[in-house]
């Protein structure tokens, strides 16, 4: 039994109606199936528009597919009581392109943190301080950072609170989409350095969606390739990284910032900078 999957999923979104008709959903997926086991890393790569996102939300119950299932521990989402879906929402956590969409402008770091050490762990109020602390450390953010407000970070250090936050409950997945695109490399290699870390040490799995095949490359076990609503192919990740679907080809051709030249390959171990 994988640890989450989809079967046959199929999702659209339905254009404004107009006032004679109503028009049928623009369909995005089509008959997606995947698996994930536990403690993978799993890429997914496909140009922009394919259908990426709507794919990681309906993996993670933000939205629903119009048709299909998406089972997490073999059971379907649609069927989980109240406590299938309190395990589900702490063992599957999702990291965001954009984080300034992603907390509320109005809490402190230390509060975003909190929120799902109040709503999905047993910690008690004394205990969540320490806890903050810990996972400041863990994304190499100062620990003064717990006292600051959104807006007093920038956008790099504001995703790695979103880090933390999804760190928090100990999930057994993370869904990251796009989610180190907007740091600058070295910081997304640190980033990955840190979730290959937890990998092997709590054998947390990711499902690391991207555009930049190099990252899946240095992060991930298996790959798969996405193209308008379908997924046109699935394989071991090796290096060099090999696609032969002809949207995986076209990636290659896709123009990417340059890597630090000292920082081609994650194996070179990186240490983790607090950022004060
Ligand atoms: N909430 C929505 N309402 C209507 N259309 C949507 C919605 N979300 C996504 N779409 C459309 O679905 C398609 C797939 O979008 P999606 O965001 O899943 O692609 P993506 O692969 O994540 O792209 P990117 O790499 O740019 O993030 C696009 O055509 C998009 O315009
Ligand atoms: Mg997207």
């Amino acid at each position: 039994m994988s640890f989450l999957s989809a079967e046959g999923v199929s999702h659209g979104y339905s254009p404004r109606r107009s006032l004679l008709r109503r028009r049928p959903a623009q369909p995005v997926l089509s008959e997606v199936s995947l698996e994930i086991e536990p403690g993978e890393t799993l890429g997914l790569l496909g140009r922009s528009g394919c259908g990426k996102s709507t794919l990681a939300r309906l993996l993670t119950g933000l939205e629903t597919p119009s048709l299909g299932t998406v089972r997490f521990q073999g059971n379907a989402l649609s069927s989980l009581d109240k406590p299938g879906w309190q395990a589900f929402r702490r063992q599957v956590q999702m990291v965001f392109q954009d984080p300034q969409n992603a907390v509320n402008p109005r809490l402190t770091v230390s509060d975003i943190i909190s929120e799902p050490l109040i709503h999905l762990t047993d910690l008690d109020r004394a205990q969540q301080p320490a806890r903050v602390a810990e996972l400041l450390d863990a994304v190499g953010l100062a620990r003064r950072f717990a006292r600051r407000y959104p807006f007093e970070l920038s956008g790099g250090q504001l995703q790695r609170v979103c880090i933390a936050r999804a760190l928090a409950p100990r999930p057994s997945l993370i869904v990251l989409d796009e989610a180190v695109s907007n740091l600058d490399l070295h910081l997304q290699l640190q980033m990955l350095e840190l979730f290959t870390a937890l990998q092997r040490d709590v054998g947390v799995a990711f499902l690391f969606v991207t555009h930049d095949l190099r990252l899946v490359e240095r992060f991930c076990s298996r790959v798969l390739v996405m193209g308008a609503g379908r997924l046109v192919e699935d394989r071991p990740v090796t290096s060099p990284l090999t696609l032969t679907s002809p949207e995986g080809q076209a990636l290659f051709q896709a123009v990417l910032p340059a890597f630090p030249v000292q920082m081609t390959s994650l194996r070179e171990r990186l240490p983790l900078e607090s950022v004060s």
